[in-house]
């Protein structure tokens, strides 16, 4: 279990603290009395234009009737996601709207208009249960905005949210953290600030989509769907941002014979510093690729959800910030993969160009001297080392700050480096260790977690 986040969560249904500066909250078309009141006394002015979905023209009118040197925003619904485009396509700045709210969005096609840099910020919300069309809809538009270099943002609220009057006490704190207005809870905060900053960030998947010569679009099949749509188990209404239809696939062998012929193992070192070699000979006859791209989005770092931990280390007071989980570029085959050659899942995700390699020798050779109930653990019950570094070899996994894009703790240290009261605790209490961290427990087999402990005392005594 991670601390979930997934969408936002409306744990707290308070008033915010009395604006300093007032804004206004403007409707395309109307708003309920008893929803007006309610913005009101978050201290919101509001006001209601009376324009048809559509007409962009009349909204142009309405704010222009608005004292200039107010704060707005624009609130409407799905209807007006052309209009809304219209509207920035024109020259839309943000002196004259600070942001755009749509609730629920329909894709934009054609959006080409280069925009002014100044345009103001969008966001769609939409809800958990939406139809996955729908949501894949709305990310459309995000995403068409975000390439005309808008800074926008899908966000998911629970179920019956949207319709609920007066305005549910959830939609109010998204909407004012949209308008900069810091909801009660930290948490929510963070969350909604993760949702708005992570996909601006610069993690990109353009070393592999510059190697153009390896590169096929193809139909996605059920395999690699079923297999890419693990990475949002814990929040499958994520993962509805996108059809799944087509993908982007490099390929892995025609790269290998081109750059490092001869070379039978390749090596991952991914975006989280997790670390994965194995015999890329042995695995030809599966038909290995990575996915670059999947339908219209180009950046794999875009298929991201967020989460928290309570600690970086269990000896240690401090806490990471927000945390992002980019699916990134990953490793798939065309054929079924026999059980006894699965490669680990996450490994196999966050790839990018530059953190691969080949070689002749096995980098994971030594591990080969280990006794045998040991390489089970480290390499395949309990993937120790594809995280951990063990004797110099192995990863040094650690999260990824959702708004710097940079790595924060905790760390995987090497197995060696931790003391004996943390590594015993971790062995023989873990579910405890995991709940102080705020992280899935990885238990070893009881079996065989004595033996494991001793190996791994031993290799920090001095020959
Ligand atoms: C998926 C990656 C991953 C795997 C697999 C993994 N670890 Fe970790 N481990 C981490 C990370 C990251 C941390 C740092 C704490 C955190 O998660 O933020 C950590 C923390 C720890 C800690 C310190 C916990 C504390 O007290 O704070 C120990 C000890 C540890 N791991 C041992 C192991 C051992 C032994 C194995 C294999 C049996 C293992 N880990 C498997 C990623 C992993």
């Amino acid at each position: 279990m991670i601390r979930g986040i997934l969408s936002i969560l409306w744990l707290v249904a308070g008033t915010l603290p009395a604006a300093a500066s007032v804004a206004t909250l403007a409707f395309w078309s109307t708003v309920s009395d008893d929803d007006k009141s309610r913005w009101q006394k978050e201290g919101f002015d509001v006001v209601a234009f009376g324009c048809d979905a559509d007409d962009a023209a009349c909204i142009v009118d309405g704010l222009a009737s608005l004292a200039p040197a107010e704060k707005r925003f624009l609130i409407t619904g799905a209807d007006s996601s052309g209009a809304v485009a219209r509207l920035y396509a024109a020259g839309l700045k943000a002196e004259t709207v600070s942001g755009v709210a749509l609730m629920r969005a329909h894709g934009v096609q054609d959006f080409q208009v280069a925009l002014p840099a100044d345009a103001p910020k969008l966001t769609v919300f939409v809800e958990k249960s939406d139809a996955g069309t729908d949501v894949a809809s709305a990310q459309n538009l995000v995403a068409a905005f975000r390439r005309q270099g808008v800074t926008s943002s899908l966000k998911f609220f629970d179920p019956q949210m949207m319709e609920a009057t007066p305005v549910h006490p959830g939609v109010v704190a998204g909407i004012s953290h949209f308008m900069g207005y810091a909801p009660q809870s930290e948490l929510l905060m963070k969350l909604l600030t993760a949702n708005e900053l992570w996909p601006h960030l610069g993690h990109n998947n353009k070393g592999f989509l510059g190697e153009t010569a390896y590169l096929t679009t193809k139909p996605m099949t059920d395999p690699v769907r079923t297999f890419l749509l693990r990475h949002f188990q814990q929040g499958p209404h994520v993962g509805k941002q996108w059809a799944f239809a087509t993908y982007r696939s490099f390929d892995l062998l025609a790269y290998r014979d081109a750059v490092a012929p001869g070379t039978k193992y390749v090596s991952f070192r991914t975006r989280f510093g997790q670390f994965m070699a194995f015999d890329l000979d042995q695995y030809a006859a599966y038909g290995p690729e990575i996915v670059v791209g999947v339908d219209d989005e180009t950046n794999m770092y875009q298929l991201a959800w967020y989460y928290w931990n309570d600690l970086m280390y269990s000896w240690e007071t401090k806490v990471p910030n927000i945390s992002a989980k980019p699916l990134g570029p990953a490793l798939v085959f065309t054929k079924p993969v026999p059980d006894s050659l699965q490669l680990p899942f996450r490994q196999r995700t966050a790839l990018h160009l530059k953190g691969m390699s080949f070689s002749k020798d096995d980098p994971l050779a030594k591990m080969k001297s280990y006794p045998e109930n040991i390489q089970t653990i480290i390499t395949k019950s309990n993937e120790c080392i594809y995280c951990h570094s063990i004797e110099g070899v192995g990863g040094q996994n650690y999260h990824l700050n959702a708004y710097t894009a940079q790595p924060q703790g905790g760390f995987a240290l090497a197995l060696e480096d931790y003391s004996d009261d943390v590594m015993h605790a971790f062995l023989f209490n873990q579910e405890e260790v995991a709940r102080k961290v705020g992280l899935s427990p990885n238990p070893i087999d009881p079996m065989l977690v004595q033996e494991f402990h001793n190996w791994v005392s031993a290799l920090k005594k001095p020959e």
